[in-house]
């Protein structure tokens, strides 16, 4: 009897975690409209794509910065501006927000949510995106 409820309270606890893990990835960026179009000053996001950014994506946003080396699955290539062009602002920002895996890359890529402010985002995000529109 008392091996059945064990087996029982361990399967419980195996299923809450699958259901909260499946829960966080397939519901990352849910809130985000599809529509969603950032307002951000890339005047501002260059202080932040300096700061936190361009060690990875690089200066000129080529994804050849000095920590790109050591990643196995190389950082996003701002200036591939047909590929990049096909990327939403939502995608964008979901990917920047809550990190890679949310839309489906790296891990690498962390989200930015706990270090950058709402708009901070916005910011850096309007400014990659000189990296390969003219908007
Ligand atoms: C530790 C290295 C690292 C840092 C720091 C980093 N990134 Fe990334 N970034 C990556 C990697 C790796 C990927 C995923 C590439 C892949 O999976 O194809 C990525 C992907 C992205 C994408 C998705 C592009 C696409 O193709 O949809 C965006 C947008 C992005 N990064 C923006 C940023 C911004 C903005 C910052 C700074 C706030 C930042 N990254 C900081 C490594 C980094």
């Amino acid at each position: 009897m008392k091996r059945i409820s064990l087996v029982i309270a361990s399967l419980l606890a195996v299923s809450a975690l699958t259901f909260s893990l499946s829960r966080n990835l397939a519901f990352a960026g849910d809130d985000v409209p599809e529509d969603f179009k950032v307002k951000g000053d890339p005047d501002e996001g260059i202080f932040i794509y300096k700061q936190y950014c361009k060690k990875c994506h690089g200066k000129k946003g080529d994804g050849t910065g000095t920590m790109a080396a050591d990643l196995v699955i190389k950082p996003a290539n701002f200036t591939e501006v047909e590929k990049m062009s096909k990327v939403t602002d939502r995608e964008l920002y979901i990917g920047v927000r809550d990190g890679g895996p949310a839309i489906g890359k790296s891990e690498k890529m962390t989200p930015w949510k706990d270090v950058l402010e709402e708009q901070e985002i916005y910011d850096v995000i309007s400014y990659i995106k000189l990296f390969w529109a003219d908007e």
